[in-house]
Formats: C-alpha cells, structure tokens, sequence
C-alpha cells in the first residue's frame, strides 16, 4: 500500500491507502468513540459511535469502516461529528439501565466513559426501558444482558479468536438478544477476554463479582507460568491480595488474549490449603515454629542424614522460577551432590524426548503447513494452539498424528489415529518416503517401515510446504520408543527444511533446563534417586501424588524410616506431611519474583505482586538462607535480579543424545497419562470457579472397545482410578487417561 498523505482536524498525517480511518487516528492518538471496534477482531460497523465528518461525503462517516485515500479530509471534533456522535450516544442508552452503581465495569466501562464525554446529563426517553433475561454461561462469566449494547465483540470474538462460536445474537430490533447458543453456557478454554472485550458491564468476572472497583486496586505486571507461553498479565491487587488478572498487550508473546487458566488460576492463593507456617517434625508430631528453628532444625537434619554428599537429592516441580531453580542446584553442587531432577513425571529419563524448538511464537502464525504429533493443542497450549489456528485461517493446512481424536478448532487436514505403539514405525515411514522420493539413501534403521498412502501423504505435505513445522506434544514423553520418536522428528525436520515446536513438558520447564536442574556427571536422575534410597532430599512445591510418573514407588522412597525430607511447599497436603520431617511454606505464583522462560527461549522477569501469606516467603530467599547456614560459599544475593544475572552469565551444554532409533512394534496396552488442563499445578487444582468448568471436570480413562475386551473393563469402571469412557475415537490397544485428581499407581 502507497504512503498517502491525509488531514485530520487540520493536521498532516502520512499513512497507507486502504487503512481504515480508526488505525490511522489511533496511531497518532487522535480520540474516536468507539464499541464495537476492537483492533483484533473482524469490521461489524454496527454501534456507529465512531462517525466522523468526511469532507465530501454525503453523511457522517464511521472511522472503523472508512478506508483511507489520498488527500483526504476528516474532522472528528467539529460540530457535525459532535452531533452525530451525541446522537448515537443517545440512542444507545435509551435501553442501557441506570445500573452504574452496582455494575462491576464501574470505573472501567467504556460505555460510561464515553458518555461522560459524548453523553448529555438529560434523558428524553420517557417509555419503559428494555430488560433482558440472564442466562447461567458457567463458573467464570457473570451475564448481565439487560446491558448489553449488541456491539459483538464477544459473538465476533467467539467465531474469530476462540474458534467456537458460542454466543450469538437472535431476535430482531427491539427483541434481539445476545446469548449462548448451547446450554451448556460458554465453555472455550479462552472463554475470559470476552470479559475483556466487552465494553459494559453486560460480561464481567463470575469470580470477582461485587468485589472491589477498578480503581481501588492497584495493577502489577506479571508474567503467568502455567505453560509454555508465558503469557503477560496484570495482576490486579488490593491491600496485598490478588484480586483479579487481566491481560497485558504483547505481541510477540500472547497478543492481547490469555487463557482462562492464566486468568482464573489466582483464586488458589486464597484457599484454605495454604501451607502458612513452618513445621518441624519431632518423634512423629508436628510442631508450628519460627523460621530460624526450621531452618536450623533442616540443617541439622542434612548433617546428621547425609554422611556422604552422594547421598542428597534435589527434586522440583516445573512451576519453579528460573532463580528458584538455580538456587536449589546451585545448593546440591555446592554440597557435592549431582542428584538434580525435575522431570518427575517421565517413566524412563534415557528414553524421552530431546528436541530443542526453533520457531518463535509469532512465526507460528505465519507456518504454511504444521504435522502435530501426540496433543491436545488447544487444552495443553490454549495461546500456542491460537496462533496456529490463525495459521490455518490464512490457509494453512494441518495434518495431525494422535492417539486420540480430539476438538481441534480448526480445520484438520487429516487426523490420523494411530496407537502409540506404531508412532515410531510411521514416523518412519513418513521419513522412509521423505527419503525415497529425494532419492537419498534409506538407512538400515528403516528397512522395516513400509511406505504406507498415509505415510506418503503425510511427508509430501511437509515437503511440499515452504513453511512448514513438526508440533510435538506432551502425550509422547513416556512412549516406550520416545527417545526413537525424538531423532525420527530430527531428521525429518532436517530432511524437508521444517521447524520444531517442542511442547512435551509445560510450565517453566525451559527454565530447568536453563538453570541447568538436571543430574551432573555421576547424578541420579528422578528414578534412580527414588530407587537408590537416599538419605536426605530437598523438595520444591512437590505433591507426589499429582507431579510424579512412579508415584507410589516415589511416595515409598520418600516416606522410608531413614529418609530425611525437606520440602518447600506452598500448599499443605497430606502425603507430604506424611513423609516431609520440615515443611517450609513458600510463595505462590505472583506472590515472588523471579523468571519465566517460554517455549522460544524469552525470558521474562518479573516482581512480586503481592507479599506471600503469614509466614511463607519467597522459595529463592528460603534457598539463599539455607545456602548460607550450610555454609556455602557464593549466596550473597540481595535480590532475585542478581541471581537472573548470574544465570545468564553461564552456558550449560545441552544434553545430547544418542542416535538410536527403534522402530518395532512392541506388544501391549499403551497408557498415555495427562493432567487435565486445570490441574497442571498446585495454584489451579486450588482454584475453585475453574474446577467447576467442563474443562476442570475432564476426569476419564477412554479407550476403544476392543481395548476395554482385552482389560476386561466396561463402562463406568475404574482404570487407575479414573472412570472408564468407551470411545471409538481411540487407536486400538491405547488408554488415554485425563486425570484432575492425584493418580496412584500408574504402569
Ligand atoms: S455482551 Fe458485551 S461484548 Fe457482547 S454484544 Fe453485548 S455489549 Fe457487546
Ligand atoms: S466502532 Fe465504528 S461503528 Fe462501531
């Protein structure tokens, strides 16, 4: 588009031709009233609150829909506009209550504050006003419809960005309503920005109704760890508590959306659960003590258990900060010990997947062609799995291998259900025909992969695209051939010039690897330490039952006689208080600083947003102070920013693996185990309004009926201690368990 040169209330602006007007006057800050208009959804023109006076044009014209020319002459101020917009003003609050006082957008309505400005302090409309039935949309959206101006922000944001189209407007004129289509209310896991996007009050927080203003709270920026975005927040805060989150713009990271999981989460700082004192165990009871008795007490427990530095082990659940991470390795090295792990929940270390991403968050949307293997993108990744829909909206085709049918919401060029235990094999095939049609030598390793159509399919579409990328997700990390699946990705990759997108492991797990929180020369991983009966371990915000594989060879290991154990929790549970002989309480999420590091590699610090409850305090100064008691050298840190500093000062060399890559078959029932989306961590299993979603209820060990025959289970069973579903729309011999309580006992 040509550079144009254009007037706006008598000033020169340089634009492009074809932008729309609005674009141009936000850019130079030029205010235009607006509803309906949001920069990320599609033109509906329908509130008119934006007319402006175009110089030539028969009538006032909306900013949001009038395309820019050359020469071009617009007023937004003069007297024209002014009464176009007073017009439109009033006539859509002629229906809008005089609910203000106990509207939850008071103070952050944009209805309100266009009024004020646009507004006039008379009413002429003396009928009876409109009034709206509420219906119930779910745990995290409040209704008030009675409000709603009919803009279809959400309707447009629905169909545009969640990718289901659950609300939408019936009824015409006077009768015409905006309200879900299904019963079952809105249920998108990206449900909470029609929060944001709603200009009134007609959508607001479920969680947060009646509780404060917006400007009684004060908004720290904040960085969300549940998965592997790190999504930019406002944490909103009054008299030191979370109060509510909202999103914060970045468009290299999350846009302007984040996930109901991001959004709702903070509700678990407030519950009960929270673990707020220091406890020692003494001849088997606990006893409530200050920190300087706890720590000592941890202390001497570590000099009396571990006689040889061998004997101490360091375990963390990937919720951890960048620093926390550090920290705690930094502690076991400098005692000696290599036995660092925070992979706790993958059944064999040796044989998982290694596979570094080498595509940026933003790129993704711009891929041409995606193959996704082993995940529910868009419940695992909700934000990842939107820019790959906008991907696929811009024509983008989408092939995926998986053991499971799932709700994709977007086109899926072809889904195939293959069961773990052939993953390996057609990955091969795929890079067999890859291969073959390159004419390159086909190794030894892949004479027994035939070339199958889906096979053939499959590598065509990523060596035909010019853009492609290999999506792997979390459903492979405990695949019996996932070390095999990991080099075969490799190679395809390199073979048809396709990007990689690991998302096998969440939270802040890049920040493990960063910190380097993984077994040195001579270390035990997870497993071997929890076979090798350690003396001591020093736990961070560990719930066995949830964060581990092997979780009752783990909780055994742990609760031995012998073992002395530390943990650092922020929650108190009981098979924690069982086997811990200190419990030390720590910060949650926004209550601490310290880092994110996403999929892409950004790191992203952040501060605290609250002070911690009661005693608990920040994981990395506990660390620091243990660190100095233990007489360590290197722990003066004043802050956690000089701790980040110092991380980034280091370069661990990455872990690499072998080549080995086995293809056979191997006989059996494959289970594929996986945390519901909101039980991932501590903080959302503890968030009350987001358990009450269908997607907290997701609770099922599905398999097909062939499977169910050969387990001789049916329906309504039990299978690790989660209720049976029989669906065809699971590859054969595969059960694919989605838990959001703690599983004992897993295979
Ligand atoms: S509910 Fe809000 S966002 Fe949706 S149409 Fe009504 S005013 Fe617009
Ligand atoms: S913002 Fe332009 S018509 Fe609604």
């Amino acid at each position: 588009m040509a550079d144009i040169e254009i007037e706006i209330d008598g000033n020169i602006i340089n634009a492009k031709a074809g932008e729309m007007l609005i674009a141009v006057t936000d850019r130079e800050g030029i205010s235009v009233p607006r509803f309906c208009y949001h920069k990320k959804l599609s033109i509906a023109a329908n509130c008119r609150m934006c007319l402006v006076d175009v110089e030539g044009a028969p009538k006032p014209q909306p900013a949001c829909s009038t395309p820019i020319s050359d020469g071009m002459k617009i007023h937004t101020q003069n007297d024209k506009a002014k009464a176009s917009q007073k017009a439109v003003m009033e006539f859509l609050l002629i229906n809008h209550p005089l609910d203000c006082p106990i509207c939850d957008q008071g103070g952050e309505c944009e209805l309100q504050d266009v009024a004020m400005d646009h507004g006039s302090d008379v009413s002429r409309f003396t009928e009876g006003k409109r009034i709206v039935a509420d219906s119930d949309i779910g745990a995290l959206i409040q209704t008030d419809m009675t409000r709603c101006i009919h803009c279809t922000r959400c309707v447009r944001f629905g169909a545009e960005v969640a990718g289901i189209m659950e609300m939408g407007g019936t009824g015409r004129g006077e009768d015409m309503k905006i309200e879900p289509f299904l019963a079952e209310g809105i249920q998108s896991e990206l449900s909470g920005n029609m929060i944001d996007v709603c200009p009134v009050g007609a959508l607001t927080s479920k969680p947060f109704r009646y509780e404060l203003r917006s400007w009684q709270m004060n908004a720290v920026s904040n960085v969300a760890r549940h998965d592997l975005v790190g999504s930019n927040i406002y944490t909103q805060t009054y008299k030191g508590r979370v109060k509510r989150i909202v999103a914060k713009d970045n468009e290299s990271v999350n846009e302007t959306w984040i996930s109901d999981r991001d959004r709702f989460s903070y509700e678990g700082l407030s519950h009960e659960n929270r673990l707020l004192v220091p406890k020692i165990k003494v001849e088997g009871a606990w006893q409530e003590v200050e920190w300087n008795v706890a720590l000592d007490f941890a202390v001497r427990g570590l000099e009396k258990n571990v006689r040889q530095a061998d004997q101490l082990g360091a375990l963390s659940s990937n919720t951890a900060t960048l620093e926390e991470f550090y920290l705690l390795q930094k502690i076991l090295r400098g005692t000696g010990s290599e036995n660092i792990d925070h992979r706790l929940n993958v059944k064999d270390i040796d044989n998982t997947i290694s596979l570094e991403s080498n595509i940026k968050l933003a790129g993704l949307e711009g891929v041409d062609h995606a193959l996704v293997i082993g995940s529910n993108l868009r419940l695992e990744q909700p934000m990842i799995n939107h820019r790959l829909r906008k991907a696929s909206l811009s024509g983008a085709s989408i092939d995926v291998i998986n053991a499971m049918a799932f709700d994709f919401n977007y086109r899926i060029n072809s889904e195939n259900i293959i069961a773990p235990n052939q993953t390996a094999l057609t990955l091969a095939s795929i890079l067999k025909s890859v291969l073959k049609s390159a004419h390159t030598e086909v190794p030894e390793y892949l004479g027994n992969a035939e070339v199958t159509e889906i096979a053939t399919q499959l590598a065509n579409q990523l060596t035909d695209s010019d853009n492609s990328v290999i999506i792997l997700g979390e459903h492979v990390i405990n695949n019996p051939q996932a070390l095999s699946i990991s080099n075969l990705i490799s190679e395809i990759a390199q073979k048809t010039n396709s990007t990689i997108l690991n998302v096998s492991a969440t939270a802040n797990s890049m920040a493990a690897g960063l910190a380097h929180f993984v077994p040195g020369k001579g270390g035990l991983d997870v497993n071997a330490m929890l076979a090798a009966n350690l003396n001591a371990y020093i736990l961070l915000d560990i719930y066995p039952q949830y964060d581990f594989h092997h979780s009752v060879q783990a909780i055994e290991a742990l609760s031995n006689d012998d073992t002395f154990v530390i943990s650092l929790n922020s929650f108190k549970d009981d098979v924690v208080s069982e086997y811990s002989d200190v419990l030390l309480p720590i910060a949650s999420f926004y209550e601490t600083s310290g880092s994110h590091v996403n999929v892409e590699g950004k790191v992203q610090s952040f501060t605290a947003a609250v002070n911690a409850p009661s005693d608990a305090k920040p994981a990395w100064k506990v660390l620091k102070v243990l660190a100095d008691l233990l007489e360590l050298p290197g722990f003066h840190y004043a802050d956690s920013m000089q701790v980040t500093s110092e991380i980034m000062h280091k370069s661990y060399k990455q872990h690499v693996h072998d080549e080995n890559i086995d293809i056979t078959v191997k006989r059996g029932v494959n289970v594929i185990w996986q945390k519901s989306p909101y039980a991932v961590d501590v903080l959302s299993r503890h968030a009350v309004s987001l358990q009450d979603t269908k997607i907290g209820q997701i609770n099922s060990a599905s398999m097909n009926k062939a499977t169910a025959k050969k387990l001789e289970i049916t329906q309504g069973d039990n299978y690790l201690g989660v209720p049976v579903s029989i669906s065809e729309s699971v590859a054969n011999s595969c059960v694919f368990v989605n838990a959001n309580h703690a599983i004992r006992g897993q295979s």
